[in-house]
């Protein structure tokens, strides 16, 4: 039984995963996992996609790597994916959201362009996480955040902090 909650950061790349989860890990003492510095530094690559110049990921290497991490919970998962991590791994997704004009500078300021940029924005446009959040876990589960501002992220990683601060609580009733 974890002590601490699991908590996944999705959302498309630009909206602000790392930037939360690196305020929420350092406030909460949380385990900060950055998946994609992990996926590269474990090798979980299965090739490089030229089109949308990514890496692929072997999920069930990168699932490997994770699982003792995660077991003894405390862990922000921050992803641009959620769907492959188990149900019980989860307590808590939080989608972050940008509006398209201001992902559209983050992410060319990124270097993205062409393709790249086009599917990003698009995924944004259409709440592709959202929704892959929605169908993968539970939705009382899955809370949507809007970052655009500073002010935005200070507010949510409080919003984060509230909720595991009740979640232990309810943990702590139920163990009594
Ligand atoms: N709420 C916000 N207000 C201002 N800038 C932000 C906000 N959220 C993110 N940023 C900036 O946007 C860029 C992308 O944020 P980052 O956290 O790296 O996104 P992700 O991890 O989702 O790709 C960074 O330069 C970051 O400083
Ligand atoms: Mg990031």
């Amino acid at each position: 039984m974890r002590t601490n909650p699991n908590i996944v950061i999705t959302g498309t790349p630009g909206v602000g995963k790392t930037t939360h989860a690196e305020l929420l890990a350092r406030n909460m003492a949380l385990k900060h996992l950055p998946i994609n510095q992990i996926a590269k530094e474990q090798d979980c690559y299965e090739g490089w996609d030229d089109e949308l110049q990514t890496w692929i990921v072997d999920e069930d290497k990168l699932l490997d790597a994770l699982e003792p991490l995660v077991a003894s919970g405390g862990c922000i998962l921050d992803w641009h994916a959620c769907d492959l991590f188990p149900q019980r791994w989860v307590d808590l997704v939080v989608v972050i959201r940008c509006d398209s004009t201001t992902l559209f500078d983050r992410l060319t300021a990124r270097g993205y362009s062409g393709k790249k940029l086009d599917e990003n924005m698009d995924a944004e446009i259409m709440q592709v996480l959202l929704e892959e959040a929605k169908e993968g876990y539970d939705e009382e589960i899955v809370v949507e955040l809007h970052s655009e501002v500073a002010e935005d992220v200070e507010q949510n990683v409080e919003r984060i902090e509230k909720w595991i601060e009740a979640w232990k609580e309810s943990k702590n009733e139920g163990g009594a």
